[in-house]
């Protein structure tokens, strides 16, 4: 354990001493920010899943908590989200009580007696403020008789004649669809409509988002719709595309031209951010995602003990215009008001003129380093972790992956955030992100930047 004990990332969710993927049921409540997740209760590796808990105030500090639902003899409990039933609507809060309800997959073990290798949604009710679970006796609620029916988020979609109901964004999984389903009280489910194959299909799709996002600098919203996908990621194995489009309440309906993996545009084009979904719940307007810090390819063989895997940062999204006419995503990490030991962010700005090229170089005391590196030519950015440490444990790791510049102006600028063995960056006002994991020997607390001869 002392080995890795500088790769523990200081603002970014570790759980204590066992295995995290997704998170699941991002919701803030009363002053509180739960994050659910994927969890191995029993081990460092992925298996009994599980959702284990943590909670926070500030999104940089979080607590571990027990265990909120445990997989069974029959059940593994999937991914899923969290809503704040405030109308009672599912009807399982008593006069005075707020239920949370967690709208979750069972992945049936090949134990179960009538629903062996199927996936399907569930329920799960808080009375106390998330602390406890009680699973409801009407499960599944939403059985299409699959074996990759997975991942639901559902959201509060207020209806144009204030008729508001449920929205259920879920994946199938292998026809790499999203399906839309609606409800009047989270139990009774009915089908909307279907979205998909489109764009980037290399893999299955899992982990769905729908939301509305506002357009800086005007007064209108478009819909967001986040498919994550593995294999067939922008750098190879696990990534995330996104969507930007509109929604009426059935449809979704994406901007543009189809057709395509080039068409895709993707929220993070380093290896290692995956399955991101958004905070319910959160009242002033903010859209807030934290995504899984990994890559299937690997994930189970990253170098730490005696916990594995981290969450990103939280990320605040807009959209912005950029000059090709599209609305894109800029994402901007949530970060400690307090300089934190152990946290280093950056913040550089480096010349675009005559392409040239500059390095950004992460390093510490030992020989391992990261290198950025900003070509003005190529209009790129790219993340040189093959002399980052420890790359040894998986051929998939030692790699440089890349990132479109769009509307890079004059300078180009980054943020650049080490936090233990994650690195975050953030180019051109957040219009470009790019996670890498990395397992130096020794912290890159520091930067070095340089100009490089053209390539
Ligand atoms: C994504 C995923 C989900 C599934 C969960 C299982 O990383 O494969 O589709 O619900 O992980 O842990």
């Amino acid at each position: 354990d002392r080995a890795t004990t500088h790769l523990r990332p200081v603002a970014h969710f570790t759980a204590h001493d066992t295995w995290l993927n997704d998170p699941n049921g991002l919701v803030f409540h009363d002053g509180t920010w739960h994050l659910f997740f994927q969890n191995n209760p029993h081990g460092d590796t992925h298996g009994n899943m599980s959702w284990g808990h943590a909670t926070s105030t500030d999104l940089v500090t979080w607590t571990e908590q027990p265990v909120a639902i445990r997989h069974t003899d029959t059940e593994e409990i999937f991914s899923g989200s969290a809503v704040v039933d405030e109308k009672n609507t599912a009807g399982f809060a008593g006069p005075g009580q707020t239920a949370l309800v967690a709208i979750y997959t069972s992945a049936y073990r090949p134990t179960h007696p009538t629903l062996a290798g199927r996936q399907a949604q569930s329920l799960a009710y808080s009375l106390d403020d998330g602390r406890t679970w009680t699973r409801y006796e009407g499960n599944p609620v939403l059985d299409r008789e699959s074996a990759d029916f997975r991942d639901p988020k559902v959201f509060w979609y207020d209806g144009a004649d204030g008729d508001g109901y449920w929205v259920m964004a879920a994946v199938e999984a292998a026809d790499r669809q999203v399906v839309l389903y609606r409800s009047d009280d989270l139990k009774q489910w009915h089908h909307l409509s279907t979205f998909g194959p489109a764009h980037a299909t290399g893999g299955v799709w899992e982990c769905p988002d729908l939301f509305p996002l506002s357009v800086r600098g005007t007064d209108r919203a478009r819909w967001v719709m986040i498919v994550s996908l593995n294999p067939g990621g922008v750098a190879g194995g696990s990534g995330v595309q996104y969507f930007v489009g509109d929604f009426d309440g059935t449809t979704f309906v994406p901007d543009g031209p189809g057709g395509g993996p080039q068409g895709a545009d993707w929220l993070d084009h380093g290896r290692d951010y995956y399955a991101p979904v958004s905070f319910n719940g959160v009242a002033d307007g903010r859209r807030l995602t934290v995504g899984w810090a990994s890559n299937w390819d690997y994930a189970n063989d990253t170098p730490t003990a005696p916990w594995r895997s981290a969450m990103s940062l939280a990320r605040e999204l807009e959209l912005v215009r950029t000059t090709d006419g599209r609305d894109r995503v800029v994402q901007r990490p949530v970060l400690p008001e307090e300089p934190r030991d152990g946290l280093v962010v950056h913040e550089v700005e480096v010349p675009t003129d005559e392409g040239r090229r500059h390095e950004i170089v992460l390093h510490g005391d030992g020989p391992d380093a990261v290198v950025l590196t900003v070509d003005a030519a190529a209009r790129t950015l790219t993340g040189d972790r093959r002399r980052s440490g420890d790359t040894e444990f998986h051929p998939a790791f030692p790699s440089v992956d890349t990132a479109p510049l769009h509307d890079a102006g004059a300078t180009v600028d980054l943020t650049v955030v080490v936090d233990g063995c994650v690195l975050e960056v953030f180019a051109c006002g957040g219009l470009t992100a790019l996670t890498q994991l990395v397992f130096p020997s020794t912290p890159l607390t520091r930067v070095t930047v340089r100009e490089v001869a053209a390539a």
